[in-house]
């Protein structure tokens, strides 16, 4: 079968349903680099869909993946495995505070399902009268049908009718540069609107929990600012609310740390977890505190790919043992860190670049019309995009206004990487003018 990329693309119409993805066709990938169909290479500045902590194939996590196929790839209907004892307890030694109890599931928005059934099951062991959720507008969780009602992106629900589930709600996001009133003169009048949002519309009683994620990504690396995490938690502390922090992307060293909550010293009761949980194979998990977790009963929560699923499992403990033994969580900060100041230099001088911000290597920078009314310009944004991809450099176009650049390379990122990439990025940026 011929394989330019025009008849792939023709495939691509006659046998999948429309996905949001683009050429080129990628079919190899180590480490930091993808190869297309045609032998082009480029530098993935994307992690795959921000999977890739380690890198692509790496070969420990290869080798470990392959040993286990050749093992075991599944055991029979409620029997025990060691793979998901294995992991559970990397799980409790890595997370933060008194997190413990892991169920293990496919993805990112099966974790946040089952994050808000076990908030659900505790409010009403409490006794609640209602058992509602709170998120965060900007907010992304998932696709499923609870994980899209707590989303806070309206585009991603567009014509799937009535997407807002009457127990999700929203509450504005900690979006500092797009925030009509300025730190810290604010007082984070946006954690404090949640005391605003139980006067006005569901009492606190009435709600199980709020689930945000410490550090927004799809939203596009907004980062709250200080004091806001210890606020939210304060108030859910005060109406006996839990606290979810959705880790599914900035989990496993992203950002610097191991755990994005780590950098605002706040514990939730309960996280989520998947994208680099499974370097790549599906894999996602919900982490509780033993207390918390303790009104879960057999039955309340099963899926047939979760605790059973030891090819994950193998790989997921392999992915934290490598992002330990290569010091990868150290590497995202110093490697983030240089970044971030390259890119702020681009900022400093271009005019269409409003905004770059970010932990570790989760980098976003805002693309707007002109620095002093901020208006999105999304189409300047894939400009953007599409030029890197050129140079080969692949970057993601993210956020509701569609115009915030998405750097989130895998954590073994180098000097030489991010050198060779701002140049590029610069030239870019001069050639869209
Ligand atoms: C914070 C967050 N939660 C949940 C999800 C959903 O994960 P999945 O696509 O694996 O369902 C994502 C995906 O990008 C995410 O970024």
């Amino acid at each position: 079968m011929e394989m330019s990329t025009k008849s792939l693309l023709k495939e691509v119409d006659e046998y999948l349903l429309p996905l949001p993805s683009y050429p080129p066709f990628i079919v190899k990938g180590q480490g930091m680099e993808v190869e297309d169909q045609e032998g082009n290479v480029y530098l993935d500045f994307m992690s795959g869909p921000g999977v890739l902590n380690t890198g692509n194939c790496h070969p420990e996590i290869t080798k470990a993946v392959q040993e286990q196929v050749g093992k075991l790839t599944q055991c029979p209907g409620n029997t025990h495995n060691i793979e998901s004892i294995n992991l559970a307890r990397k799980l409790a030694e890595i997370t933060p505070g008194d997190l413990q109890k892991t169920f293990f599931c496919n993805s990112g928005a099966e974790a946040v399902e089952g994050a808000v059934k076990v908030a659900k099951k505790y409010a009403s062991c409490k006794g609640k009268p209602g058992t509602g959720m709170v998120a965060l507008e900007h907010s992304f969780h998932g696709r499923l049908s609870l994980s899209l009602s707590l989303t806070g992106m309206s585009g991603r629900k567009k014509g799937l009718g009535n997407f807002i589930h009457p127990a999700s709600h929203h509450i504005m996001a900690p979006y500092c540069y797009r925030c009509a009133l300025k730190y810290p003169a604010c007082d984070l009048y946006c954690a404090q609107s949640l005391e605003d949002f139980f006067l006005s519309h569901l009492p606190a009683d009435c709600v199980a929990a709020v689930i945000m994620e410490p550090l927004m990504g799809v939203a596009g690396a907004i980062v709250p600012p200080d004091g806001y995490h210890k606020r939210i938690r304060e108030i859910c502390d005060k109406h006996e609310i839990l606290l979810i922090f959705d880790e599914v992307f900035a989990g496993f060293g992203r950002t610097g740390k191991m755990f994005a909550s780590e950098h605002f010293g706040v514990v939730p009761d309960i996280m989520t977890m998947a994208k680099s949980l499974g370097a790549g194979f599906p894999l996602g998990g919900v982490i509780t505190s033993p207390k918390v977790g303790s009104v879960i009963e057999v039955g309340d929560n099963y899926t047939t790919y979760g605790w059973n699923n030891v090819v994950g499992l193998t790989a997921g403990l392999k992915n934290i043992e490598v992002i330990e033994k290569e010091n990868l969580v150290k590497n995202a900060k110093t490697m983030g860190d240089y970044f971030l100041d390259k890119l702020k230099e681009s900022v400093e001088i271009c005019p269409f670049l409003g905004e770059a911000r970010g932990l570790g290597l989760f980098l976003g920078v805002e693309v707007v019309k002109d620095k002093k009314s901020r208006t999105p310009d999304p189409d300047m944004a894939k400009k953007i995009k599409s030029g890197l991809m050129g140079k080969g450099h692949l970057v993601g176009v993210t956020g509701n206004y569609s115009c915030v650049m998405r750097i989130t390379p895998p954590l073994i990122l180098t000097k030489d990487h991010i050198d060779r990439f701002i140049r590029d990025w610069n030239t870019t940026l001069e050639s869209v003018k």
